[in-house]
């Protein structure tokens, strides 16, 4: 029997960039192929070939070993490939049943059943196990829930041969990506072939049958997972030996100890109840805990992004009133969001303008008198240390890799120079070998005195970066560790930590 899916020698350039140089790679029925390769290797503009969103240069693709001409999306889903975006592509202010069935909806003559989009809906998210309203307006919902939206659409066709995952965890919990593959397996053992594209080593390890490796567009190899270990996948990737083991801090010497914000009492409506905690300068200060415990919500306030509804926050020593982002920056207290689509970015704007637009509005200058030149000098100087994969610094955003963009997130808030450094998630999608280098940044950047706070799901680089580490559960602060008396399991017993129990 034929290959369920055949792809050769496919080439793809865009101005500046050959993004995809003679890649061939086989799918088999039933089987779950990793596709791994560095920020910018090529990954997701393989995956919108393959769905029809963008138009390869050459190259040959079969299914059922018939030659297809996948020019338009709608041709894609007929062929039975659907795919979860790396970036959601929902509509915000459609509910999560419209979202599903865009374009799909049932309909009697022109009139809309709205009654038969949710009842579907409904039953397709309880199939799922996913736990969702169909009429919740996707807006409202968290990046984890908006990505369960992705997941759902994607599985929603029901004759779907070939499903492409591109980064589909990036945004859930541990348990949320368990569900995710379950569902995985159980469409596997139905004969549907799946892609699934991930940094997270040990997500490939417990999913993928095999694993394919992108460096720089080209094809590199294919392995079957049991028969290769993370580091020889990791050395096909970077091109060049290195180790993904982590150590952890206890080498590194501890901050001065001058003070350089004070959180007291932090409470919100919402979820907040208490929030204290000291930052020191030259600190890392990492905080743990599972998607809502409120880590995000505490950043969030803190900077005045959202209203409080009790607590003190003290900038070196002096008592603040922080009302808005723009007060926090001004207080040089910057915030890198989790969401960099949402508030991160200006994806229709160059890399220059993203990376210096912040720090140049705030030398007050009018905007006709500021220096393009130093902006773009500036720019090009953070696109080499962070090693960004642009063609220029005139290169729109939107067209950099997912990883790269995060990038230029990053180094748009070194260019404003803030004292205090709140991280979000800053590894997100971001590949082991540029890891390493942020990892590097942040050490260097508390070496120099700035105060940071680090928000990560990742356990094992909270471990090995911070000083001291702050884990929260449902809205409180329930301990706080320093590395050498912290491990997994402890930070995970005092995430899980049910404050009803801690009251009783
Ligand atoms: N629409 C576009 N216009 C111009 N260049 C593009 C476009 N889409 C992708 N590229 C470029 O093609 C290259 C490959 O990008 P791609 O998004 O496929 O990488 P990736 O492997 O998915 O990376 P990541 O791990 O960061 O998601 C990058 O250099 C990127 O800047
Ligand atoms: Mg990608």
């Amino acid at each position: 029997m034929s290959q369920l899916l055949t792809v050769e020698g496919i080439s793809k350039g865009f101005p500046g960039v050959q993004a995809l140089d003679g890649v061939n790679f086989e799918l088999d029925r039933g089987e779950v192929l990793a596709l791994v390769g560095e920020n910018g290797a090529g990954k997701s503009t393989l995956m919108k070939i393959l769905s029809g969103i963008y138009t390869m240069d050459s190259g040959r693709i079969a299914i059922d070993g018939d030659e297809v001409d996948v020019n338009d999306p709608k041709v894609a889903q007929k062929l039975g490939i659907s795919i979860i975006h790396q970036e959601m592509n929902l509509m915000p202010h459609l509910t999560v049943a419209q979202n599903i069935y865009i374009g799909r909806e049932p309909r009697t003559g022109p009139w809309l059943r709205d009654g038969e989009l949710n009842r579907r809906t409904k039953q397709l998210l309880e199939g799922l196990n996913i736990h969702l309203r169909p009429s919740q307006v996707v807006g409202d919902l968290t990046v984890a829930s908006q990505q369960m939206v992705e997941i759902a659409k994607a599985l929603s066709y029901d004759h779907t041969k070939i499903l492409i995952m591109d980064e589909p965890t990036s945004a859930i919990s541990i348990s949320e990506t368990q569900v995710l593959f379950g569902l995985i397996r159980s469409l596997r053992d139905r004969g549907v072939g799946i892609v699934y594209i991930s940094h997270r080593m040990e997500e490939l390890r417990q999913i993928a049958d095999r694993v394919t490796v992108l460096r720089d567009g080209q094809y590199v190899g294919t392995r079957r997972m049991d028969e290769v270990s993370d580091d020889e996948i990791i050395s096909m990737m970077v091109g060049r030996e290195i180790s993904a083991g982590y150590s952890s801090r206890q080498d590194v010497p501890a901050h001065t100890g001058e003070l350089a914000l004070s959180v007291r009492s932090l409470s919100t409506k919402k979820l907040l109840r208490d929030v204290s905690f000291d930052l020191h300068k030259g600190e890392i200060l990492g905080f743990a805990g599972l998607m809502g415990a409120g880590r995000t919500e505490t950043a969030r306030a803190l900077i005045g992004a959202d209203p409080v509804s009790g607590g003190t926050v003290a900038v070196n020593g002096k008592e603040v009133r922080i009302s808005g982002p723009e007060v926090a920056v001004r207080l040089g207290i910057g915030y890198l969001p989790e969401d960099r689509k949402r508030h991160g970015l200006m994806l229709e704007q160059d890399v220059a303008f993203n990376v210096a637009m912040a720090s140049l509005s705030s030398n007050k200058a009018p905007l006709g008198f500021l220096r393009e030149g130093r902006a773009r000098k500036v720019t090009d100087r953070f696109i080499k240390a962070l090693r960004i994969k642009t063609p220029s610094s005139r290169t729109m955003v939107k067209t950099l890799s997912g990883g790269n963009q995060q990038k230029v997130v990053i180094a748009k808030w070194l260019a404003r120079d803030c004292d205090v450094l709140i991280f979000d998630e800053p590894t997100r999608g971001i590949d082991v070998g540029a890891k390493e280098e942020i990892y590097k940044l942040l050490n260097d950047l508390a070496d120099e005195g700035k105060a940071i706070i680090m928000i990560s799901s990742e356990l094992p680089e909270v471990l090995r970066l911070s000083h001291r580490i702050v884990v929260m559960s449902q809205g409180r602060v329930t301990g706080t560790l320093t590395p050498d008396k912290a491990d997994q399991e402890s930070i995970m017993k005092l995430a899980t930590q049910n404050i009803e129990d801690v009251a009783a």
